[in-house]
C-alpha cells in the first residue's frame, strides 16, 4: 500500500533527488484518479477559475469557490498531499484574516497545506501562518493574480535585476519557513540557480527541467481545455478528444434506439407480468 505523502516527505525527495510530481485537481473523481495513479500531491489551484468556471482571470475566485472544490479532492484523494490556493484578496489586507481564511481551507475545506502567491511583500503573512502551524507553499515567478499589475501572463526573470529579485524572494520564502516553492514561468537558468540556494523543494511550471518537482495544470495536460495553453503545456493523453468522442457515440446510439439495449433495461419478472397483464384486462373491461 502506498505511503501518505506529507510536508517531511517533500523534504526527504528533495534530499534523495527523486522528483516530486504534482497536478491540479477540482473535483472526486478526478482527485481519485491522481490517487490512483500515483502522483505526489495534489494543487487545488486557483486556475478552478479559468479551466472549470470560465472566467479569463483567477482574480474572480472566492474562498467560498477554494472551500466547495478542496473538499471535494480531498475526499477522493487520500495518498498525495493536497494543498489548497488562498484565492486573490483572501491574504492581501490583515495578516489575522488571512490566518483564518487560510484555517478555513484546512478546517473547512480539508487541505493539508495552502499556498500563497508573491516574494518580500507576503513575508509577514507567511511567517503568521508558519506560526500558526499551517504548512505554506510559496509561488514566485508568474503569479496569475497579479495579471493586472504585470500587465499580461508574460515570462518573469529575464532581465538580469529580475532575475537577482526573484532569486533574493525565493531565499526569503524560504528563511520564512515555506516547505516547498512553485516558479513560474522563469528562464531555466533563474530556477536552477534558486533549486541550488534554497533548502525546500522547488516545483517548477514553465520553469525548465531542472527545479525538484513538476506542476501542471491537469485539463492543460489531459487536454480538456481548449481556449488557449502556454506554450511550456504538453498534452499526455487527448482526453478531451476522447470525451468528445464519447459523446457522439452516445448521441448516435440514442437517436438509433440501440442505447439502452435490453441488458441496460430493468424487467418485471415473468409471473407478475402475467398477473399485471390480468389487472390491466380487468381494469379496461370495466370502463
Ligand atoms: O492555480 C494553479 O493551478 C497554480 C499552478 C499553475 C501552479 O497556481
Amino acid at each position: 500500500m502506498r505511503k501518505k505523502v506529507t510536508t517531511r516527505s517533500f523534504q526527504k525527495f528533495k534530499e534523495t533527488g527523486k522528483k516530486i510530481t504534482m497536478m491540479t485537481a477540482y473535483d472526486y473523481s478526478t482527485a481519485k484518479l491522481l490517487d490512483e495513479a500515483g502522483i505526489d500531491s495534489i494543487l487545488v489551484g486557483d486556475s478552478l477559475g479559468n479551466v472549470i468556471l470560465g472566467y479569463e482571470d483567477t482574480i474572480y475566485v472566492t474562498m467560498e469557490d477554494m472551500i466547495h472544490h478542496i473538499r471535494a479532492v480531498a475526499k477522493g484523494a487520500k495518498n498525495p498531499l493536497i494543498i489548497g490556493d488562498m484565492p486573490y484578496l483572501s491574504y492581501h489586507g490583515d495578516v489575522n484574516e488571512a490566518v483564518r481564511n487560510a484555517g478555513r481551507l484546512i478546517q473547512e475545506g480539508h487541505a493539508q497545506a495552502v499556498k500563497l502567491e508573491g516574494g518580500r511583500e507576503i513575508l509577514d503573512v507567511v511567517n503568521a501562518l508558519v506560526r500558526a502551524k499551517i504548512p505554506v507553499v510559496g509561488h514566485i515567478g508568474l503569479t496569475p493574480q497579479s495579471v493586472n499589475q504585470m500587465g499580461g501572463y508574460l515570462i518573469q526573470g529575464k532581465k538580469a535585476e529580475d532575475a537577482q529579485r526573484l532569486l533574493e524572494d525565493a531565499k526569503l520564502l524560504d528563511e520564512a519557513g515555506v516547505f516547498a516553492l512553485v516558479i513560474e514561468c522563469v528562464p531555466k537558468q533563474v530556477a536552477e540557480k534558486i533549486t541550488e540556494e534554497v533548502k525546500c523543494p522547488t516545483i517548477g511550471i514553465g520553469a525548465g527541467n531542472v527545479t525538484d518537482g513538476q506542476v501542471l495544470v491537469s485539463n492543460d495536460a489531459f487536454g480538456t481545455y481548449s481556449d488557449k495553453s502556454p506554450s511550456f503545456v504538453r498534452v499526455f493523453g487527448n482526453v478531451g478528444e476522447v470525451i468528445k468522442n464519447s459523446t457522439k457515440s452516445f448521441i448516435e446510439a440514442v437517436e438509433k434506439g440501440e442505447f439502452p439495449n435490453d441488458k441496460e433495461s430493468f424487467h418485471i419478472g415473468e409471473q407478475e407480468a402475467e398477473e399485471w397483464c390480468k389487472l390491466y384486462g380487468e381494469q379496461n373491461s370495466n370502463k
